[in-house]
């Protein structure tokens, strides 16, 4: 039997103006950008915590510290492979990852496989094993007012010997 175990990621961040808008390692063309300590890349951010849920290593905000400036303004896709290797030492394969992503705006569809391969990329996995899926917010609440994004993240790990 393989033993096997997931993870749940979930992220939001702000959109202010000023700052490029970068998901999944694709900056995006906006007239704002996720705001944070970082690159603001929710994407990257989910995924890492979904992860590091299933391996049980801990959290993005503990691992990479947002009083640390180090990580300010870090690209969050190297962030993202920090994690990917980490899985390996410890024998931890990844099997799938699979998101979705919360914004009114603007349409992230064209850019899922980018995105994918951005992710599968960092992770040494193939864009099969990454889902990414996107809805607006409807226009309700903070989502669709367009006040910021946010994303979750399921992810399956498979423990080696
Ligand atoms: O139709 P439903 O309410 O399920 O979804 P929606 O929120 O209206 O989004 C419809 C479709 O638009 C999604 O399935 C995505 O393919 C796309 N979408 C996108 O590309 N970028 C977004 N920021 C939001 C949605
Ligand atoms: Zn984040």
């Amino acid at each position: 039997m393989a033993d096997l175990r997931m993870g749940l990621g979930y992220d939001r961040h702000r959109l202010e103006e000023g700052i490029k808008l970068m998901v999944g390692g694709v900056e995006v063309p906006y007239d704002r950008g996720l705001a944070g300590h970082s690159d603001g890349d929710l994407l990257c951010h989910v995924i890492m915590d979904a992860l590091l849920g299933a391996a049980n290593l801990g959290e993005v905000g503990t691992l990479f510290p947002n009083t640390d400036p180090a990580y300010k303004d870090v690209n969050s896709l190297s962030l993202l492979e920090e994690i990917g290797e980490k899985l390996k030492r410890v024998r931890c394969k990844v099997l799938n990852i699979d998101c979705v992503i919360v914004a009114q705006q603007p349409k992230l569809s064209t850019y899922y496989s980018q995105m994918k391969r951005n992710v599968a990329g960092a992770l040494g996995i193939l864009p099969q094993q990454v889902g990414i899926k996107a809805k607006t917010g409807e226009e309700l609440g903070w989502v669709g007012a367009g006040h910021g994004m946010e994303a979750m993240c399921t992810a399956l790990l498979e423990i080696g010997e």
